[in-house]
């Protein structure tokens, strides 16, 4: 039911971990299932994402997709991050099982809030972002760990 490169990418996640001094981080949860997703971003002084990592307490679906995720923003300018969207994650992941599409939009979110955060901090305007819906501040997220 799950493709080799969800297989491979839930059995062997890349770019798992923290970002010390992150430029943006971006918690989100899912209120159904209650999965967590933490993603943080390196972005250097020409916008360009030099490192990403993840944390996720989420299923293996949300495992899969988060480290596809950060396999394809990584390198990338900030402006090309805002564009992978969850369909591009599954398929490059080729596919996911319709009940599990959900898990997808979990990677999306928290890269677009780590995003925000970064716009933020840096008093930034970024083009199409849009405010993160659930974004769990921290304080909530160890509570929930
Ligand atoms: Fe919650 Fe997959 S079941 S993210």
């Amino acid at each position: 039911m799950y493709s080799e490169k969800v297989m491979d990418h839930f059995s062997n996640p890349r770019n798992v971990g923290e970002i010390e001094n992150a430029s943006g981080v971006g918690t989100v949860g899912n209120a159904k299932c209650g999965d967590i997703m933490r993603i943080y971003l390196d972005i250097n002084a020409d916008g360009i994402i030099e490192d990403v990592k993840f944390k996720t307490f989420g299923c293996g679906a949300a495992v899969a997709t988060s480290s596809m995720a950060t396999e394809l923003v990584k390198g990338k300018t900030v402006n090309e991050a805002l564009l992978i969207t969850n369909k591009a994650v599954m398929d490059a992941l080729d596919g996911l099982p319709p009940v599990k599409v959900h898990c997808s939009l979990l990677a999306e979110e928290a890269i677009h809030a780590a995003l925000w955060d970064y716009a933020t901090k840096n008093n930034l305007v970024i083009e199409g972002l849009e405010k993160p819906k659930s974004d769990i501040g921290e304080e909530e997220v160890e509570e929930n760990y």
